[in-house]
């Protein structure tokens, strides 16, 4: 019998695009869109395996070999750059990476930011290193918008979708840093040893938004 190909995605909004996607090419993913709490579940018919996992855990299952793929946000890929293949954008949640803050500080805060606060403090850190800025970063967990209003960072570096954050928090986007949008990623040694299995999928996949356009 086969062996299972196991997939790893990022839990939330991602994972249930991710499923609608999967599921336009016959894989059966209902769960991942009840409420269930299941963190493994199978797919007998398609010999598939799908874990549910936090989004900055994913690589880490796919690095190790706990897993044979994952999807994961271009963020979190330029935020750890784990040792995998990443092999095709899914063109699911888009987001961009901005630095933001208050439009009062926009004009010259390239003079001024002195402190950043971010959930990503290697891109932070990568970014304003390039631009010949020294900052300090300071790491974040959640809820980064805050910072500027409370006077932890002069400026952010986080994640927009829809914009309604900064908006609410009457923060503005001063640059953006790159686009963002989820990924499928293979292990190495996967990409080998599974290859015709991956070859398939990816495949069916890349016919599927072709057609999306
Ligand atoms: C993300 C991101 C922004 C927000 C952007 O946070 O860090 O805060 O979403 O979305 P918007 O532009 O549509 O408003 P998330 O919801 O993951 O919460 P967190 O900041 O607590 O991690």
């Amino acid at each position: 019998m086969d062996r299972y190909l196991k997939i790893a995605l990022a839990k939330g909004r991602l994972a249930v695009q991710a499923a609608e996607l999967f599921e336009k090419i016959g894989v059966d993913c209902g769960f991942i869109k009840s409420d269930s709490r299941k963190l493994v579940v199978r797919d007998p018919e398609n010999r598939m395996e799908f874990i549910l996992v936090k989004p900055s855990d994913v690589t880490k299952y796919v690095e190790q070999g706990a897993v044979d793929m994952g999807i994961v946000g271009k963020d979190t890929l330029m935020e750890q750059q784990p040792d995998l293949y990443e092999v095709l954008d899914l063109g699911i949640g888009k987001c961009r990476m901005v630095v933001a803050g208050k439009p009062e500080a926009k004009d010259n805060y390239r003079d001024n930011a002195r402190v950043v606060a971010t959930k990503y403090p290697a891109i932070a850190r990568r970014y304003f290193r390039e631009k010949g800025e020294s900052v300090r970063v300071v790491k974040l967990d959640g809820s980064v918008e805050l910072a500027p209003i409370a006077g932890l960072a002069d400026v952010i570096v986080d994640l927009v979708e829809t914009g309604r954050t900064l908006r609410e928090n009457g923060l503005v986007v001063f640059e953006e840093i790159f686009p963002v949008s989820a990924r499928l990623v293979v292990n190495k040694v996967s990409l080998k040893m599974e290859n015709e299995k991956i070859t398939h999928m990816l495949k069916a996949l890349r016919d599927i938004l072709r057609k999306a356009g």
